[in-house]
């Protein structure tokens, strides 16, 4: 089953605890959080006093997206704070190995994040390592962008690369993901689906997430 992984961003930040209840009830699989310091995208966000509030409404896996300059230096307080899945960028200036591993030490599951000017081959030494892969589909730093198609070619090797060497990473793909965005994803070979913008806007999001987790 496609899981799906709303993200907070397009939430009411005024009714932040309410908003997770809803698209836990609503049967999301996990809650996709974003990370923004202003120097990795221009955009601040949250950090970890936010993720711990929002930690006491709900047991749902957290997924961290951490668009931060030097995630090494913070992945203590995010796990500390109740990240379950964190995921740092391929771009950031923080030693990858060093970070995925500081993330395991700590117990958690760590993610690697590629932007759509990324080459894959920047990320291919970490595969082995990490347990989600994040295939950034628009630029990041803001909700509500368009799709950029060209990932797709990202995702099925991704797909092929875990088939051939017997891998098991979520395949999850973040920005401007809508039904129509989400189903070529899966076809591509995603198995997680973020989405902020169009989730929220939906009419009925527990509807919308049970025809997504059979995309
Ligand atoms: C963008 C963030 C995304 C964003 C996706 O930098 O990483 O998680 O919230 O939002 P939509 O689905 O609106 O593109
Ligand atoms: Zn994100």
């Amino acid at each position: 089953m496609i899981k799906v992984s709303p993200s907070m961003l397009s939430a009411d930040f005024s009714r932040l605890g309410d908003e997770v209840l809803r698209v836990v009830r609503a049967g999301a699989d996990c809650i996709h959080l974003d990370v923004m310091d202003g120097l990795f995208v221009p955009s601040i966000t949250i950090g970890p006093p936010v993720i711990a509030s929002i930690r006491r409404c709900t047991d749902i896996p957290f997924d961290v997206h951490l668009m931060i300059e030097n995630p090494i230096e913070y992945i203590d307080d995010f796990v500390k704070a109740g990240a379950d899945y964190l995921t740092v960028h391929c771009e950031s200036k923080s030693d990858i190995d060093d970070t995925i591993d500081r993330i395991h030490t700590l117990g958690k599951r760590a993610g690697i994040a590629l932007n759509p000017e990324t080459p894959v081959r920047k990320i291919v030494q970490y595969l082995d390592t990490v347990e989600l892969v994040l295939v950034m589909t628009v630029h990041p730093g803001f909700g509500g962008q368009l799709f950029i198609e060209e990932n797709l070619e990202k995702i099925r090797y991704l797909k092929g690369y875990a088939e051939k060497y017997g891998l098991e990473y979520e395949i999850s793909v973040d920005g401007g993901i809508n039904r129509g965005t989400g189903i070529k994803c899966v076809e591509s070979g995603a198995t997680v689906l973020v989405s902020g913008n169009y989730l929220f806007q939906t009419a009925d999001l527990g509807r919308e997430i049970e025809i997504w987790h059979l995309l």
